[in-house]
């Protein structure tokens, strides 16, 4: 047979040529099974090593991507003040999971180490990384969880504890993509939108914006306990005199009808369940002016799940942990978004793994008064 670019279709055997139901003829590999057993472990090997300032001390040490490492297991110990040989198992562990360099005994920052493992990493997700699963209590129930429809211990129950940290761990990651996102967006090429953020966390889509346009103010919302990581990184940025904090349940505060130029869901959908969902994109439709755009960002699942992997796993990340956290998919977003009246759609991915879609108001036609806010479809009752 002449050769082909497609040597799978060499095989007679492939589930393309046979068709499914599809089995090999012989045994597959057992690395998929491995890997989920390595998973957990991995895990704990990168929060230690962030725990102890692993990254940070080498980067201290003059360790730098592309230069041969010089740093030994026995230098570093002595540095952080710690056992040795049981430190030089995990820097060997970290560079088998890619995470370091080590060369002939001796361990330095690797690229992917300098730009996302050390503090000042230009993109830093030191203190993402133990938060981002959530409480590890409920990944351990999780059979628990799904056999009663319910997490045995739902954040719910103390929403601003959980919270918190998350968005603290999640702020700079966040920020970059909704800095990014200007690209496709052009948010900057507004004179002086007025911006309302709902459940901000700390309003990194909210400071994108005000940074990038002098003019802008906002109006940042979040649960009280939750505001007060808002209320600060806005003044670490520069931009607090320009926003005022509503604190308060996102489904019941008060909010101006046709008052906003831009209203942004930041990674609250997944939490909420479709039908929270779908509340609160008719209150973005209600509060916008014509015109006025939505930026609803979160990890959406695509047609086919395996496709879309980090969006599945961390829809599953939600429903872990809340009582109506579930996988949201693309599909289902945009049929809310449609619905409840926007148009010109656009799914944009800022930065690898986050993606957000944008959503436009209409344009009232000529003549028309500012409608009355429809009805959003009832909810379960709230409590925070
Ligand atoms: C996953 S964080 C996202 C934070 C931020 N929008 C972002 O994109 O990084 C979800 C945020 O929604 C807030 N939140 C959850 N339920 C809320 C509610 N009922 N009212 C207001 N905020 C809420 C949480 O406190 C948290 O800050």
């Amino acid at each position: 047979m002449a050769d082909s670019p497609y040597p799978e279709l060499k095989k007679s055997h492939v589930p393309e040529r046979v068709g499914r139901p599809w089995t090999d003829h012989k045994p597959p590999p057992s690395s998929p099974v491995w890997a989920v057993i390595g998973g957990l472990g991995s895990f704990h090997v990168l929060v230690a090593a962030l725990d102890m300032g692993v990254f940070d001390a080498l980067s201290n040490r003059g360790a730098n991507p592309g230069i041969p490492p010089e740093v030994t297991a026995a230098d570093l110990a002595e540095g952080l003040g710690v056992s040795a040989p049981h430190l030089e198992a995990l820097l060997d562990s970290l560079a088998v999971l890619g995470l370091l360099e080590r060369v002939g005994g001796r361990y330095g920052l690797n690229d992917t180490a300098a730009r996302y493992l050390t503090t000042d990493g230009p993109a830093s997700m030191s203190s993402l990384v133990p938060v981002a699963p959530g409480p590890l209590d409920n990944w351990s129930r999780l059979a628990d969880t799904i056999r009663a429809g319910r997490p045995a211990e739902p954040i719910d129950d103390d929403p601003a504890e959980f919270y918190r940290p998350l968005v603290e761990g999640t702020f700079t990651t966040i920020l970059r993509a909704a800095t990014r996102a200007d690209l496709q967006v052009r948010y900057s090429a507004m004179t002086a939108p007025r911006v309302l953020d709902l459940g901000a966390g700390g309003a990194p889509w909210a400071i994108a914006v005000l940074k990038a346009c002098p003019e802008a103010t906002a109006v940042i919302n979040d649960l009280d306990g939750v505001i007060e990581v808002a209320q600060r990184t806005t003044a670490e940025h520069g931009v607090a005199d320009r926003c005022e904090f509503r604190p308060g349940d996102f489904h019941t505060i008060e909010i101006e009808p046709e008052a906003y130029d831009i209203a942004v869901l930041g990674h609250v959908c997944r939490t909420e369940g479709p039908e929270g969902a779908q509340r609160l994109i008719a209150r973005a439709h209600e509060i916008l002016r014509p015109e006025g755009r939505l930026l609803l960002a979160d990890y959406f699942v695509a047609p086919e799940p395996q496709w879309s992997p980090h969006s599945t796993l961390m829809g599953m990340t939600m429903m872990a942990s809340t009582t109506n956290g579930f996988p949201i998919t693309a599909a289902q977003t945009a049929n809310w978004l449609q619905e409840a009246g926007f148009e010109h759609l656009r799914l944009i991915e800022p930065i690898g793994h986050q993606y957000a879609y944008t959503a436009t108001k209409p344009r009232r036609p000529t003549g028309q008064a500012p409608t009355t806010p429809k009805e959003p479809p009832p909810g379960p009752a709230r409590s925070t």
